[in-house]
């Protein structure tokens, strides 16, 4: 770490330890972790130091950019850093744009850049007006630059959406995203209620604008750990992405996390790319397993617990 580096008491993600000091009790700014505080919601120029790793999106980096720009108090330093192929090489411009003094370095494949305010006003109102909630024609609900395929259809999701039966009883939709799945799962009059399970809270958001539905419950929590038990069905679309990079255990951790919420007979509706190994998970946590479908690199499982 460079001497003029500070230990940060907030933080936005998980940059490297060995980029930038961030303190143990470090207030956590992430929509990606469950429970942390909204940048949205800080106080203009109340915060004395971030530490932000950038996203890799460039309406959402800009945007997170600006929050942050704009939740930082006049002498306040900001240092944002992200690999140099995931949005870093970028970030010297876009504090430019925001017209904020900064300095920048390269480190362990990453830029860092320490920035000050003041930021040019206009530049902050034009990333956050950019990077908010919106209705999406194209898919046809609310949604936000950042959350999963958030302006087209995913094609996954769609296959699973044409396989869905008509469900009864206690549900949920683990990794929710916009809340397509389990809208969808909501149209039998027989479902009593639905939970929409998402760690990033963008989603859970839009979810809850785009499902009105007194049997609906929004869960900004992580699905591999809920306390959910005795389900009739799950939906899922699972993620195998972790800060984007390939994680063929985290849809593994899902399968195994939605066997537990499940009563016995209770069933398991899955969608996977079909390269990823989720047949012998499957086969080890359910007692029943069946391929409902397979086309356009795509699979659909039903499990039954
Ligand atoms: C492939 S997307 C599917 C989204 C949506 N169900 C759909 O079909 O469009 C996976 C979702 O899982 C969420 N996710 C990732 N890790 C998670 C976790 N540990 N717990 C809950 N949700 C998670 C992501 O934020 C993302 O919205």
């Amino acid at each position: 770490m460079s001497e003029t580096a500070k230990v940060c008491e907030n933080v936005f993600g998980a940059p490297l330890a060995e980029l930038v000091g961030v303190s143990a009790d470090a207030v956590q700014f992430s929509p990606l972790a469950p429970g942390a505080q909204a940048l949205e919601d800080v106080a203009p120029g109340s915060l004395g130091s971030l530490a932000m790793l950038a996203p890799a999106g460039a309406i959402e980096r800009r945007y997170a950019l600006a929050l942050a720009l704009r939740a930082l108090a006049p002498d306040a330093q900001l240092t944002v850093l992200a690999p140099k192929d995931k949005g870093g090489a970028r970030l010297a411009k876009e504090l430019s744009e925001f017209g904020c003094a900064f300095t920048e370095e390269a480190r362990r494949h990453h830029r860092i850049c320490r920035a000050h305010g003041p930021a040019e006003p206009s530049a902050i109102a034009a990333a956050i007006e950019a990077g908010a909630p919106r209705f999406v024609e194209a898919v046809g609900l609310w949604s936000q630059p950042g959350v999963f395929s958030w302006n087209r259809v995913d094609p996954g999701s769609a296959l699973l959406l044409a396989h869905l039966p008509r469900f009864a009883g206690r549900g949920a939709d683990f990794g929710c995203g916009l809340g397509a799945l389990g809208k969808a799962a909501l149209a039998a009059p027989q479902v009593a209620t639905l939970a929409f399970v998402d760690a990033d809270r963008r989603a859970v958001a839009m979810a809850a604008r785009n499902v009105v539905d007194p049997r609906a419950q929004f869960l900004w929590a992580d699905a591999r750990r809920t306390d959910l038990a005795g389900l009739d069905f799950i939906v899922s679309n699972p993620p195998f992405h972790e800060a984007g990079v390939e994680d063929r255990q985290l849809g593994q951790s899902f399968i195994q996390s939605a066997a537990r919420a499940l009563r016995k007979g209770g069933a398991l509706w899955l969608v996977a790319n079909r390269h990823l190994p989720y047949e012998a998970v499957l086969q080890a946590a359910f007692g029943r397993t069946e391929t409902v479908a397979s086309e356009g690199g795509y699979k659909i499982f039903r499990a039954q617990a």
